[in-house]
């Protein structure tokens, strides 16, 4: 149904910056969020554990949520799990990943000719974001660092003090992001700390994030799938985490740019 939500999920609640760049760019769209907060970080899991956790979340997305659309708001999940979500619901609804979208941003701007990535160790050493680059634009270098430190931190509450800042600086400063004229958050807790990173860097590169690229590929994908809620009035987005504190419901604040209502979620086979 054109009514029917849009179903986001991340480890956590990161990916509430994309859920909320898809709430800008669709304001008649509703969103159901699930942050994956048992399971938090995915970024140290295996492949096969973050593959269980994708599917199981998009099972409940699609069967008690009657979801038209699956965004994997997660760098890491994408990278694991994205092609076994798109075959196993193929020709029932899109699945837009979050990687996919950065990649063909990032090789449309002839202003960057060495990119820096960080993100989580998982999504660093599926190399998919190497392997897609040096695909599709052979002359653009990059240099990819692996930040397992930045997600829980951030999801503790640790951004814009004095130990986001030793913990950045002791990152941005490693000789292979020497020489970079962009940097990729690859990682959508990232997002939060994105000034303290600019400043790092004295603000003369571009730091890009995924939140805007993706709801404008989940915007394109509706239109051309003919899926967009042509129905007036304003939509109740759900919320969802899978392990409760008072905790996440502060930080989900920071990430929503507005309060939220935050609700446990049991997922049914657990
Ligand atoms: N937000 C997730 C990502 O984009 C990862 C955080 C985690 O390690 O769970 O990669």
């Amino acid at each position: 149904m054109l009514t029917s939500p849009i179903g986001v999920f991340d480890s956590g609640i990161g990916g509430l910056t994309v859920a909320q760049a898809i709430h800008n760019a669709l304001p008649r769209e509703e969103i159901v969020y699930i942050g994956d907060t048992a399971h938090m970080p995915y970024g140290d899991k295996s492949p096969e554990l973050i593959r269980h956790y994708a599917h199981d979340i998009s099972q409940c997305l699609i069967k008690q949520f009657h979801c038209k659309a699956l965004v994997i708001a997660c760098n890491t999940a994408s990278a694991s799990a994205y092609e076994l979500l798109r075959d196993s619901f193929k020709g029932i609804l899109p699945v837009i990943n979050v990687i996919d979208p950065m990649v063909e941003y990032v090789i449309s701007r002839n202003d960057l000719h060495h990119v820096g990535i960080i993100a989580t160790k998982a999504t660093v050493s599926s190399g998919v974001y190497q392997e897609k680059i040096s695909r599709r634009k052979k002359e653009l270098n990059y240099s990819v660092l692996s930040t397992p430190l930045l997600a829980p931190m951030i999801e503790e509450g640790f951004y814009n003090n004095s130990i986001s800042h030793a913990i950045l600086h002791e990152y941005l400063s490693n000789e292979v992001l020497q020489g970079i004229d962009g940097l990729i958050l690859a990682c959508t807790h990232y997002p939060l700390i994105k000034p303290e990173i600019s400043s790092f860097f004295d603000h003369k590169i571009p730091i890009i994030d995924s939140a805007e690229v993706v709801a404008a590929k989940l915007k394109h994908i509706l239109e051309k799938e003919k899926l967009l809620n042509t129905a007036e009035g304003f939509p109740n987005h759900q919320f969802y985490i899978t392990d409760y504190s008072d905790h996440f419901v502060r930080t989900a604040k920071l990430f929503y740019g507005e309060q939220i209502n935050l609700q446990r979620l049991n997922l049914s086979n657990e």
